[in-house]
């Protein structure tokens, strides 16, 4: 990577450069470089153990690098982590990083009030932001009562708004959606689009490939330590090579014939024809038909003309967004998966530097 090509672009807000983190001779984090742009919101995936965590709690400055640099933009430009800087710089970050553990006999308002005047937030304006961001969470009801008393969502939510109470332009949220309710995980989708619209920076690390697909701009996918793909989820699925297309036909048909049907458009489509009998398949959960393909905005179109002239009834195509995300997370994990794990089943914890082979 070209540092003098980095400092030069405006946008960037954090700039992780060939940063290794170990622990004893274990490599959690090996040589990542990743630039976040100011208004993106990247999602962060990788298996249990991967790195994310370590990689986020060394943008805190709560572990350091062995290797590499992380630059932060303070006053317009982008000025490297340090003990020295790291005050100055971090009090434009908000984090939230793993499972906050809060005081049980303290209230939200005291809590958000302490992380607010902690990162330097004017102290006549502190009890105003609290109340302000206690009610976008929607719990406004709840400032004054102790967090002893709360459920693990509602605590999940205040260790939320302690990220952004301070009002950071970038917010770094380590899983903010686990152990929510599907209620509260879509209340949290959209405070964390609120957050975009405002033009905040958003680093969010999730195991919930729903929640990243519907909210990130980018994202990137760690896997022992290294960062096995950074891109949007378009690219991730053009360098794949796979896509997949539902069809929804009207009610009743036959599912052999239609399958006949689309499995002869598939094969008359110049160059899909080596996709082999899985191009075509019935969901029967779904009760969709499912085309797979390379993901070519071209051959996409060429399916939906053929699809227009086979005489079936569609009453709809999609791209499952989630399948699909999903779907590329574990073709990449798999692509990378070289053989850690030993005969005995037991995998070894030493990090090899791979390639993803497109
Ligand atoms: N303080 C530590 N001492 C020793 N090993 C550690 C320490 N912190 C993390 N690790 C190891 O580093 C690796 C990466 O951990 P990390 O917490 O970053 O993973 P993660 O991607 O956040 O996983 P999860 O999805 O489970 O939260 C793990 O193997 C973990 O055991
Ligand atoms: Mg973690």
């Amino acid at each position: 990577m070209n540092n003098a090509s980095l400092k030069n672009d405006e946008d960037i807000v954090i700039s992780l450069r060939n940063v290794t983190k170990t622990f004893g001779s274990f490599i959690a984090v090996n040589n990542i470089s990743l630039d976040i742009k100011k208004g993106e919101i990247i999602g962060f995936l990788g298996p249990n153990g991967a790195g994310k965590s370590t990689t986020m709690k060394m943008i805190a400055r709560l572990l350091i690098p062995d290797d590499g640099e992380i630059w932060i933009k303070g006053n317009g430009s982008l000025q490297k982590l340090t003990h020295k800087s790291k005050d100055y710089l971090l009090d434009n970050v908000g984090f939230l990083i793993e499972n906050p553990a809060f005081y049980k006999h303290m209230t939200p308002r005291q809590v958000l009030s302490y992380f607010a005047e902690l990162k330097g937030y004017p102290k006549k304006l502190i009890n105003s932001r609290v109340e302000e961001v206690v009610e976008i969470i929607g719990m406004s009801d709840w400032i004054d009562k102790k967090l002893g008393t709360f459920s693990k969502g509602m605590r999940q939510k205040i260790g939320i708004v302690s990220a952004i109470v301070h009002d950071p332009e970038v917010v770094i949220l380590d899983e903010p959606q686990t152990g929510l309710d599907p209620k509260a995980r879509k209340e949290v989708r959209a405070f964390i689009k609120g957050l975009k619209a405002k033009g905040k920076t958003v680093f969010i690390s999730s195991h919930l490939l729903y929640e990243i697909s519907e909210l990130a701009d980018r994202i990137g996918i760690i896997y022992n330590g290294q960062l096995i793909a950074f891109d949007t989820l378009e690219n991730l699925e053009k360098m794949s090579k796979r896509s997949v297309l539902q069809i929804e036909i009207l009610q009743p048909y036959d599912t052999e014939k239609t399958l006949v049907v689309l499995n002869d458009i598939i094969g008359k489509i110049n160059g899909l024809s080596n996709l082999g009998k899985e191009a075509v398949t019935y969901n029967t959960d779904l009760k969709l038909f499912e085309v797979t393909f390379d993901g070519s905005p071209e051959k996409q179109q060429v399916i939906f003309d053929a699809l227009a002239h086979s005489g079936l009834k569609v009453l709809g195509v999609s791209v499952p967004r989630t399948n699909l995300l999903e779907d590329l997370y574990l073709k990449y994990i798999s692509q990378t998966d070289l053989g850690f794990e030993h005969e005995n089943g037991e995998i070894e914890k030493t990090r090899v530097a791979v390639s993803v082979a497109n």
